[in-house]
């Protein structure tokens, strides 16, 4: 199978491209339409000295929401479920990633889950460090091990870009203060938060943090990276909140625990296989990349992925 991917990989990264004629760069970050809206990409790390890849690969671009399943895994390491899931819920929303809706709908007002924004917010309070770049530096740190690059950074200029016009962000963070979810500054969480979403990654560096994922939080050195249970909980959210209102459909098509960010990236894990890395910046309208859906599609079906 492995000696096949290069000339089939190449045939459905290109049937996939189609797509992003109908997709959308983000916008609402202005340094993400710098992108090029038909790129699409993917790596598939397996375990084995090779990575492959297809496509724009060399492309590198920021994690976005991807960050969110990191964050988690390393405040579930800081402090424990119960510390965590005392600040944030375990269910699905079937609503948009950033809505707020449900963050006064629901009593109490803790948010839903750690894969929307209110909840991911949540969850970044949580992480140690005694300022933003403390504890981004921690997040890096962290990240770096998960994939093995020890050279990944954040974008200052998509970081900034998306400080400066976070103002639901700002709005989803102050409501939560207000409700007694988070007590540190708003404007130093957000200055943390938007500079994890703008870490800089490869769809390479995706495929082999899947790939820790998918192996229960060893990487292909046998190393333990992540905690058993921290994998199988992130995991976990990945199917059920990690494509956030197409979550069930993905679920259907694809059937692969995965997570997106509206940079264009999706992190893959296929449990016990492999790890897969997407990157196509045209999104769909709920925010996930639109051609890079259609490659997983491609990829689940022709190498029977899918975990149902
Ligand atoms: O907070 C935001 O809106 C962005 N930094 C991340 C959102 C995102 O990636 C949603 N994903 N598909």
């Amino acid at each position: 199978m492995v000696c096949e991917y290069g000339s089939e990989l190449k045939r459905m990264v290109e049937v996939a491209r189609v797509h992003t004629e109908n997709g959308k760069l983000a916008d609402y970050i202005p340094a993400l339409t710098k992108a090029n809206p038909n790129d699409i990409a993917v790596s598939i790390f397996d375990g084995q000295s090779t990575c492959f890849s297809e496509g724009n690969y060399n492309q590198r671009f920021t994690l976005q929401s991807i960050s969110k399943i990191l964050t988690l895994a390393l405040a579930l390491i800081d402090h424990g479920e119960e510390v965590v899931f005392d600040k944030v819920g375990m269910e699905p929303t079937g609503d948009p990633f950033n809505s707020i809706v449900k963050l006064e709908a629901h009593k109490p007002s803790k948010p839903l889950n750690p894969m929307i924004n209110a909840g991911a917010l949540a969850v970044s309070s949580l992480i140690l460090g005694e300022s933003a770049n403390e504890k981004v530096d921690r997040l890096i740190a962290f990240v770096c091990q998960l994939s093995g690059n020890d050279f990944l950074t954040y974008n200052a200029e998509v970081a900034q870009s998306e400080f400066e016009t976070a103002d639901l962000n700002r709005s989803l963070a102050y409501f939560m203060k207000q409700h007694g979810v988070i007590t540190e500054d708003v404007e130093e969480l957000l200055s943390f938060y938007t500079k994890q979403c703008a870490i800089e990654v490869s769809c390479e560096d995706l495929a082999r943090i899947g790939y820790v994922l998918a192996n229960k939080g060893k990487n292909e050195d046998g190393i333990e990276v992540i905690p058993a249970d921290v994998a199988r909980i992130v995991k976990t959210f990945m199917v059920t909140c990690g494509m956030y209102n197409a979550s069930g459909e993905f679920a259907i098509k694809v059937g692969i625990p995965a997570k997106s960010g509206v940079a264009g990236g999706i992190l893959c894990a296929v449990p016990n296989k492999m790890g897969i890395g997407i990157y196509g910046p045209a999104l769909d309208e709920k925010g996930n990349s639109i051609a890079g859906m259609k490659l997983l599609e491609l990829i689940s079906e022709r190498y029977e992925l899918s975990i149902f």
